[in-house]
Protein backbone atom coordinates (compact mmCIF):
# COMPACT_ATOMS: atom_id res chain seq x y z
CA UNK A 1 0.00 0.00 0.00
CA UNK A 2 1.29 3.37 -1.04
CA UNK A 3 2.23 6.72 1.40
CA UNK A 4 -0.69 8.47 2.69
CA UNK A 5 0.46 11.97 2.23
CA UNK A 6 -1.51 15.25 4.12
CA UNK A 7 -0.54 18.44 1.55
CA UNK A 8 -1.45 21.64 3.85
CA UNK A 9 -1.91 24.61 1.87
CA UNK A 10 -3.66 27.77 2.24
CA UNK A 11 -2.81 30.52 0.45
CA UNK A 12 -2.44 31.71 -3.89
CA UNK A 13 1.43 31.03 -4.13
CA UNK A 14 1.15 27.30 -2.65
CA UNK A 15 -2.14 25.98 -5.33
CA UNK A 16 0.59 25.62 -8.28
CA UNK A 17 3.50 23.87 -6.25
CA UNK A 18 0.39 21.55 -4.64
CA UNK A 19 -0.10 20.74 -8.48
CA UNK A 20 3.46 19.60 -9.15
CA UNK A 21 3.24 17.36 -6.65
CA UNK A 22 0.05 15.48 -7.04
CA UNK A 23 0.45 15.25 -11.13
CA UNK A 24 3.75 13.70 -9.95
CA UNK A 25 2.10 11.68 -6.89
CA UNK A 26 -0.60 10.47 -9.72
CA UNK A 27 2.14 9.12 -11.81
CA UNK A 28 3.67 7.14 -9.38
CA UNK A 29 0.49 5.35 -8.98
CA UNK A 30 0.46 6.90 -5.39
CA UNK A 31 -2.65 6.76 -3.43
CA UNK A 32 -5.46 9.41 -3.49
CA UNK A 33 -4.81 12.91 -2.95
CA UNK A 34 -5.44 14.19 0.64
CA UNK A 35 -5.45 18.23 0.91
CA UNK A 36 -5.98 20.28 4.01
CA UNK A 37 -6.87 23.69 2.86
CA UNK A 38 -6.47 26.01 5.46
CA UNK A 39 -8.61 28.79 4.24
CA UNK A 40 -6.18 31.31 4.68
CA UNK A 41 -6.77 32.95 1.18
CA UNK A 42 -10.65 32.51 0.46
CA UNK A 43 -11.45 34.80 -2.42
CA UNK A 44 -12.29 32.97 -5.45
CA UNK A 45 -10.07 34.85 -7.36
CA UNK A 46 -7.10 33.86 -5.08
CA UNK A 47 -7.90 30.21 -4.57
CA UNK A 48 -10.89 28.41 -6.11
CA UNK A 49 -9.83 30.05 -9.42
CA UNK A 50 -6.76 28.10 -8.73
CA UNK A 51 -8.22 24.88 -7.86
CA UNK A 52 -10.80 24.82 -10.60
CA UNK A 53 -8.08 26.20 -13.67
CA UNK A 54 -4.88 24.16 -12.36
CA UNK A 55 -7.49 21.14 -12.03
CA UNK A 56 -6.73 20.60 -8.44
CA UNK A 57 -8.61 18.26 -6.46
CA UNK A 58 -11.23 19.54 -3.40
CA UNK A 59 -9.91 19.65 -0.16
CA UNK A 60 -10.38 17.12 2.02
CA UNK A 61 -10.77 19.30 4.72
CA UNK A 62 -11.28 23.50 4.02
CA UNK A 63 -10.94 24.79 7.76
CA UNK A 64 -11.82 28.07 6.66
CA UNK A 65 -9.50 29.86 8.80
CA UNK A 66 -9.70 33.62 6.79
CA UNK A 67 -7.22 36.16 7.59
CA UNK A 68 -6.33 38.23 10.74
CA UNK A 69 -2.92 39.06 12.80
CA UNK A 70 -0.43 36.72 12.67
CA UNK A 71 -0.57 35.11 16.06
CA UNK A 72 -4.28 34.69 15.52
CA UNK A 73 -4.50 33.58 12.13
CA UNK A 74 -1.41 31.19 13.09
CA UNK A 75 -2.96 29.93 15.84
CA UNK A 76 -6.37 29.42 14.54
CA UNK A 77 -4.92 26.98 11.64
CA UNK A 78 -2.49 25.24 14.27
CA UNK A 79 -5.88 24.22 16.08
CA UNK A 80 -7.76 23.15 13.39
CA UNK A 81 -4.96 21.44 11.17
CA UNK A 82 -4.19 19.49 14.10
CA UNK A 83 -7.63 18.55 14.38
CA UNK A 84 -7.63 17.26 11.15
CA UNK A 85 -4.38 15.45 11.20
CA UNK A 86 -5.60 13.27 14.39
CA UNK A 87 -8.76 12.33 12.02
CA UNK A 88 -6.91 11.63 8.77
CA UNK A 89 -4.34 9.81 10.54
CA UNK A 90 -1.92 9.86 7.35
CA UNK A 91 1.66 8.92 7.14
CA UNK A 92 3.33 12.07 6.33
CA UNK A 93 2.57 15.69 5.45
CA UNK A 94 4.10 17.92 2.84
CA UNK A 95 4.15 21.61 3.48
CA UNK A 96 5.21 24.00 0.84
CA UNK A 97 6.81 27.73 1.09
CA UNK A 98 6.55 30.27 3.40
CA UNK A 99 3.23 31.27 4.58
CA UNK A 100 1.53 31.41 7.89
CA UNK A 101 -0.02 27.82 6.73
CA UNK A 102 3.39 26.86 5.95
CA UNK A 103 4.10 27.42 9.67
CA UNK A 104 1.08 26.03 10.87
CA UNK A 105 1.43 22.88 9.31
CA UNK A 106 4.89 22.05 10.30
CA UNK A 107 4.38 22.96 13.59
CA UNK A 108 1.21 20.47 13.79
CA UNK A 109 2.65 17.88 11.95
CA UNK A 110 5.85 17.57 13.97
CA UNK A 111 3.96 18.06 17.65
CA UNK A 112 1.81 14.81 16.81
CA UNK A 113 4.84 12.74 15.77
CA UNK A 114 3.74 12.59 11.93
CA UNK A 115 6.48 12.94 9.62
CA UNK A 116 6.20 16.47 7.47
CA UNK A 117 8.86 17.46 4.63
CA UNK A 118 9.01 21.07 3.64
CA UNK A 119 8.97 21.98 -0.13
CA UNK A 120 10.81 24.90 -0.84
CA UNK A 121 13.65 24.46 1.60
CA UNK A 122 16.72 26.95 2.35
CA UNK A 123 15.56 29.62 1.07
CA UNK A 124 16.55 32.78 2.95
CA UNK A 125 16.43 36.55 2.16
CA UNK A 126 18.03 37.33 5.72
CA UNK A 127 15.48 40.29 6.16
CA UNK A 128 13.93 38.94 9.74
CA UNK A 129 11.23 41.87 9.58
CA UNK A 130 9.61 39.70 7.01
CA UNK A 131 6.92 37.59 8.37
CA UNK A 132 7.93 34.73 5.50
CA UNK A 133 11.44 34.36 6.37
CA UNK A 134 10.90 33.78 9.82
CA UNK A 135 8.22 30.91 8.81
CA UNK A 136 11.16 29.90 6.56
CA UNK A 137 13.38 29.53 9.10
CA UNK A 138 11.37 28.24 11.66
CA UNK A 139 10.00 25.29 8.80
CA UNK A 140 13.26 24.16 8.16
CA UNK A 141 14.18 23.47 11.19
CA UNK A 142 10.96 21.94 12.49
CA UNK A 143 10.90 19.82 9.70
CA UNK A 144 12.42 15.99 9.13
CA UNK A 145 12.96 16.03 4.99
CA UNK A 146 13.80 19.47 3.62
CA UNK A 147 13.67 19.83 -0.24
CA UNK A 148 15.82 22.12 -1.51
CA UNK A 149 15.11 24.09 -4.76
CA UNK A 150 18.65 24.82 -5.91
CA UNK A 151 22.15 23.96 -4.86
CA UNK A 152 22.13 27.53 -3.00
CA UNK A 153 19.09 26.29 -0.86
CA UNK A 154 20.93 23.39 -0.02
CA UNK A 155 24.21 24.82 0.77
CA UNK A 156 22.48 27.17 3.38
CA UNK A 157 20.72 24.32 4.71
CA UNK A 158 23.63 22.60 5.41
CA UNK A 159 25.56 25.59 6.98
CA UNK A 160 22.55 25.71 8.98
CA UNK A 161 23.27 21.82 10.20
CA UNK A 162 20.57 20.64 8.40
CA UNK A 163 22.31 18.51 5.52
CA UNK A 164 20.96 15.48 6.41
CA UNK A 165 17.56 16.28 6.15
CA UNK A 166 18.05 17.68 2.99
CA UNK A 167 17.23 16.54 -0.72
CA UNK A 168 17.96 18.71 -4.00
CA UNK A 169 14.66 18.24 -4.93
CA UNK A 170 14.83 21.25 -7.84
CA UNK A 171 12.36 23.90 -8.44
CA UNK A 172 8.47 23.12 -7.72
CA UNK A 173 7.28 26.28 -9.19
CA UNK A 174 9.79 26.44 -12.24
CA UNK A 175 7.75 23.02 -13.38
CA UNK A 176 4.32 24.88 -12.38
CA UNK A 177 5.55 27.42 -14.88
CA UNK A 178 6.85 25.03 -17.40
CA UNK A 179 3.53 23.05 -16.97
CA UNK A 180 1.34 26.00 -17.22
CA UNK A 181 2.80 27.82 -20.31
CA UNK A 182 1.24 26.31 -23.01
CA UNK A 183 -2.14 25.88 -20.94
CA UNK A 184 -1.91 29.76 -20.38
CA UNK A 185 -0.86 30.13 -24.11
CA UNK A 186 -3.97 28.29 -25.18
CA UNK A 187 -6.46 28.73 -22.64
CA UNK A 188 -6.08 32.50 -21.72
CA UNK A 189 -7.83 35.62 -23.44
CA UNK A 190 -6.52 37.90 -21.53
CA UNK A 191 -4.53 40.53 -23.72
CA UNK A 192 -7.35 40.62 -25.90
CA UNK A 193 -9.82 41.01 -23.41
CA UNK A 194 -8.06 43.84 -22.15
CA UNK A 195 -6.68 45.35 -25.35
CA UNK A 196 -3.04 45.03 -25.13
CA UNK A 197 -0.53 43.73 -27.49
CA UNK A 198 2.01 41.61 -26.84
CA UNK A 199 5.88 43.43 -25.14
CA UNK A 200 3.91 46.58 -25.28
CA UNK A 201 3.11 47.11 -21.63
CA UNK A 202 4.62 46.39 -17.94
CA UNK A 203 3.14 44.44 -15.43
CA UNK A 204 2.90 44.94 -11.63
CA UNK A 205 2.07 43.30 -8.52
CA UNK A 206 2.26 44.67 -4.85
CA UNK A 207 0.90 42.99 -1.89
CA UNK A 208 3.47 42.56 0.94
CA UNK A 209 2.91 43.64 4.33
CA UNK A 210 6.25 45.81 4.23
CA UNK A 211 5.20 47.20 0.95
CA UNK A 212 1.85 48.48 1.67
CA UNK A 213 2.44 49.55 5.42
CA UNK A 214 2.09 53.52 5.54
CA UNK A 215 5.71 53.98 5.36
CA UNK A 216 6.31 52.33 1.78
CA UNK A 217 3.32 52.11 0.17
CA UNK A 218 3.35 55.84 -1.34
CA UNK A 219 6.91 55.73 -2.33
CA UNK A 220 5.81 52.51 -4.20
CA UNK A 221 2.86 53.46 -5.56
CA UNK A 222 4.90 57.17 -6.86
CA UNK A 223 7.61 54.09 -8.46
CA UNK A 224 4.93 52.85 -10.43
CA UNK A 225 3.35 56.11 -11.61
CA UNK A 226 6.93 56.88 -12.80
CA UNK A 227 7.35 52.82 -14.55
CA UNK A 228 3.79 53.66 -16.11
CA UNK A 229 5.07 56.85 -17.72
CA UNK A 230 8.07 55.10 -19.14
CA UNK A 231 7.21 51.64 -20.36
CA UNK A 232 3.79 52.96 -21.48
CA UNK A 233 0.55 51.12 -19.78
CA UNK A 234 1.39 49.44 -16.93
CA UNK A 235 -0.61 46.89 -15.99
CA UNK A 236 -1.64 46.23 -12.05
CA UNK A 237 -3.58 43.18 -10.52
CA UNK A 238 -4.76 44.39 -7.39
CA UNK A 239 -3.72 42.10 -3.73
CA UNK A 240 -7.30 42.60 -1.45
CA UNK A 241 -4.79 43.98 0.82
CA UNK A 242 -3.12 46.48 -1.25
CA UNK A 243 -6.63 47.96 -2.94
CA UNK A 244 -7.86 48.07 1.23
CA UNK A 245 -4.37 50.68 1.95
CA UNK A 246 -4.73 52.53 -1.31
CA UNK A 247 -8.28 52.81 0.26
CA UNK A 248 -7.83 53.91 3.39
CA UNK A 249 -4.90 56.14 2.85
CA UNK A 250 -4.61 57.22 -0.46
CA UNK A 251 -8.24 57.14 -2.11
CA UNK A 252 -7.02 59.38 -4.87
CA UNK A 253 -4.33 57.65 -6.43
CA UNK A 254 -6.11 55.56 -8.18
CA UNK A 255 -7.54 58.43 -10.80
CA UNK A 256 -3.64 59.86 -10.62
CA UNK A 257 -2.01 56.88 -11.51
CA UNK A 258 -4.71 55.78 -14.46
CA UNK A 259 -3.27 59.28 -16.38
CA UNK A 260 0.19 58.34 -15.74
CA UNK A 261 -0.87 54.54 -17.64
CA UNK A 262 -1.49 52.23 -14.40
CA UNK A 263 -3.87 50.12 -15.11
CA UNK A 264 -5.90 48.47 -12.41
CA UNK A 265 -7.56 45.29 -12.70
CA UNK A 266 -8.73 42.28 -10.54
CA UNK A 267 -6.70 39.88 -8.83
CA UNK A 268 -6.15 37.02 -12.05
CA UNK A 269 -6.67 33.60 -12.28
CA UNK A 270 -3.15 31.49 -12.78
CA UNK A 271 -3.80 31.34 -16.64
CA UNK A 272 -4.63 34.50 -17.30
CA UNK A 273 -1.81 35.62 -15.03
CA UNK A 274 1.07 33.45 -16.28
CA UNK A 275 0.00 34.75 -20.04
CA UNK A 276 -0.03 38.38 -19.33
CA UNK A 277 3.36 37.75 -17.25
CA UNK A 278 4.88 35.96 -20.68
CA UNK A 279 3.91 38.49 -22.94
CA UNK A 280 5.00 41.31 -20.92
CA UNK A 281 8.11 43.99 -21.64
CA UNK A 282 8.75 43.66 -17.84
CA UNK A 283 7.50 43.04 -14.67
CA UNK A 284 7.50 44.72 -11.39
CA UNK A 285 6.82 43.02 -7.95
CA UNK A 286 7.35 42.51 -4.36
CA UNK A 287 6.43 39.08 -4.77
CA UNK A 288 8.93 36.39 -3.95
CA UNK A 289 7.86 33.69 -6.52
CA UNK A 290 6.85 36.07 -9.56
CA UNK A 291 10.91 36.86 -9.82
CA UNK A 292 11.40 33.86 -11.05
CA UNK A 293 8.90 33.16 -12.62
CA UNK A 294 9.61 36.62 -14.81
CA UNK A 295 13.25 34.84 -15.09
CA UNK A 296 11.90 31.66 -16.39
CA UNK A 297 9.12 33.48 -19.01
CA UNK A 298 12.47 35.69 -19.90
CA UNK A 299 11.13 38.43 -18.77
CA UNK A 300 13.82 41.40 -17.07
CA UNK A 301 12.25 41.59 -13.40
CA UNK A 302 12.49 45.32 -11.05
CA UNK A 303 12.06 43.20 -7.40
CA UNK A 304 10.24 45.96 -4.98
CA UNK A 305 12.17 45.10 -2.32
CA UNK A 306 16.10 45.51 -0.35
CA UNK A 307 16.79 42.24 -0.39
CA UNK A 308 15.37 38.34 -2.15
CA UNK A 309 15.28 34.80 -1.14
CA UNK A 310 15.82 34.32 -5.03
CA UNK A 311 18.89 35.27 -5.14
CA UNK A 312 20.19 33.70 -8.08
CA UNK A 313 17.70 35.86 -10.14
CA UNK A 314 20.26 38.85 -9.12
CA UNK A 315 23.47 37.43 -10.60
CA UNK A 316 22.88 37.46 -14.43
CA UNK A 317 20.95 41.16 -14.14
CA UNK A 318 17.81 39.39 -14.94
CA UNK A 319 16.40 40.83 -11.77
CA UNK A 320 17.23 44.04 -9.87
CA UNK A 321 16.26 45.23 -6.44
CA UNK A 322 14.66 48.57 -5.81
CA UNK A 323 12.66 50.27 -3.43
CA UNK A 324 11.95 53.83 -4.27
CA UNK A 325 11.31 55.88 -7.00
CA UNK A 326 14.50 56.82 -8.00
CA UNK A 327 15.99 53.39 -7.94
CA UNK A 328 13.13 52.02 -9.61
CA UNK A 329 13.74 54.61 -12.51
CA UNK A 330 17.07 53.56 -12.63
CA UNK A 331 16.37 49.70 -12.73
CA UNK A 332 14.49 50.04 -15.63
CA UNK A 333 16.77 52.44 -16.67
CA UNK A 334 19.71 49.59 -17.01
CA UNK A 335 17.35 46.74 -18.24
CA UNK A 336 15.70 48.94 -21.32
CA UNK A 337 19.65 49.79 -21.94
CA UNK A 338 20.94 46.39 -21.49
CA UNK A 339 18.03 44.58 -22.75
CA UNK A 340 19.43 41.15 -22.97
CA UNK A 341 18.34 38.16 -24.48
CA UNK A 342 15.17 36.63 -23.78
CA UNK A 343 15.98 33.44 -24.77
CA UNK A 344 19.15 33.23 -23.39
CA UNK A 345 17.23 34.66 -19.86
CA UNK A 346 15.17 31.63 -19.75
CA UNK A 347 17.83 29.07 -20.77
CA UNK A 348 19.97 30.80 -17.18
CA UNK A 349 16.65 30.44 -15.65
CA UNK A 350 15.92 26.61 -16.70
CA UNK A 351 19.77 25.73 -15.43
CA UNK A 352 19.32 27.30 -12.13
CA UNK A 353 15.57 26.28 -11.12
CA UNK A 354 14.13 23.82 -14.00
CA UNK A 355 14.70 20.29 -15.51
CA UNK A 356 10.98 19.86 -14.67
CA UNK A 357 11.46 16.81 -12.21
CA UNK A 358 11.09 18.42 -8.88
CA UNK A 359 7.67 16.57 -8.57
CA UNK A 360 8.95 13.42 -8.86
CA UNK A 361 11.89 13.78 -6.49
CA UNK A 362 9.53 14.93 -4.49
CA UNK A 363 7.24 11.84 -4.37
CA UNK A 364 9.95 9.60 -4.49
CA UNK A 365 11.22 11.29 -0.62
CA UNK A 366 7.51 11.42 0.91
CA UNK A 367 7.47 7.66 0.53
CA UNK A 368 10.66 7.15 2.04
CA UNK A 369 10.04 9.24 4.27
CA UNK A 370 6.69 7.93 5.23
CA UNK A 371 8.70 4.23 6.01
CA UNK A 372 11.60 5.62 7.79
CA UNK A 373 9.13 8.15 10.17
CA UNK A 374 10.52 11.05 12.25
CA UNK A 375 14.10 11.99 12.54
C1 LIG B 1 0.28 35.68 2.14
C2 LIG B 1 1.68 35.19 2.52
C3 LIG B 1 2.68 35.68 1.51
C4 LIG B 1 2.25 35.33 0.10
C5 LIG B 1 0.85 35.87 -0.14
C6 LIG B 1 0.33 35.57 -1.52
C7 LIG B 1 2.01 34.98 4.96
C8 LIG B 1 2.72 35.53 6.14
N1 LIG B 1 2.12 35.69 3.82
O1 LIG B 1 0.29 37.10 2.23
O2 LIG B 1 3.93 35.07 1.75
O3 LIG B 1 3.14 35.90 -0.82
O4 LIG B 1 -0.01 35.27 0.84
O5 LIG B 1 -0.81 36.34 -1.80
O6 LIG B 1 1.41 33.93 5.05
N2 LIG B 1 -7.40 38.99 1.98
C9 LIG B 1 -8.59 39.01 1.28
N3 LIG B 1 -9.00 37.86 0.69
C10 LIG B 1 -8.30 36.69 0.77
C11 LIG B 1 -7.12 36.69 1.52
C12 LIG B 1 -6.67 37.85 2.11
O7 LIG B 1 -9.25 40.03 1.17
O8 LIG B 1 -8.75 35.67 0.21
C13 LIG B 1 -6.93 40.26 2.60
C14 LIG B 1 -7.30 40.39 4.05
O9 LIG B 1 -7.54 41.72 4.31
C15 LIG B 1 -6.02 39.97 4.76
C16 LIG B 1 -4.96 40.47 3.81
O10 LIG B 1 -5.52 40.30 2.51
O11 LIG B 1 -5.90 40.53 6.04
C17 LIG B 1 -3.67 39.72 3.91
O12 LIG B 1 -3.88 38.31 3.73
P1 LIG B 1 -2.85 37.25 4.39
O13 LIG B 1 -3.22 35.86 4.00
O14 LIG B 1 -2.69 37.54 5.82
O15 LIG B 1 -1.48 37.63 3.76
P2 LIG B 1 -1.05 37.92 2.25
O16 LIG B 1 -0.64 39.34 2.17
O17 LIG B 1 -2.04 37.43 1.27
Amino acid sequence: MSARVVHVVGARPQFPKLGVVLRAQAAAGDAEPLVVHTGQHYDAALSDAFFDELGLPAPVAALAVGSGPHGQQTGRMLEAIERSLMTLRPDAVAVYGDTNSTLAGALAATKLGIPCAHVEAGLRSFDRRMPEELNRVAVDHLCDLLFAPTTTARERLELEGLGARTVLSGDVSAEAVLHAERLAESRSRILETLGLASGRYALATLHRAESTGETALPGLLRALEGAARRLGTLVLPLHPRTAAAIDARLPGWPAAAAEAGVRIVEPLGPLDFLRLAGHASMVLTDSGGLQKEAFLLGVPCVTLRASTEWVETLDCGANLLATDAGSVDAAISRHLTAPGERASRRARALELYGDGRAGARIVHGLGTLSKEGRT
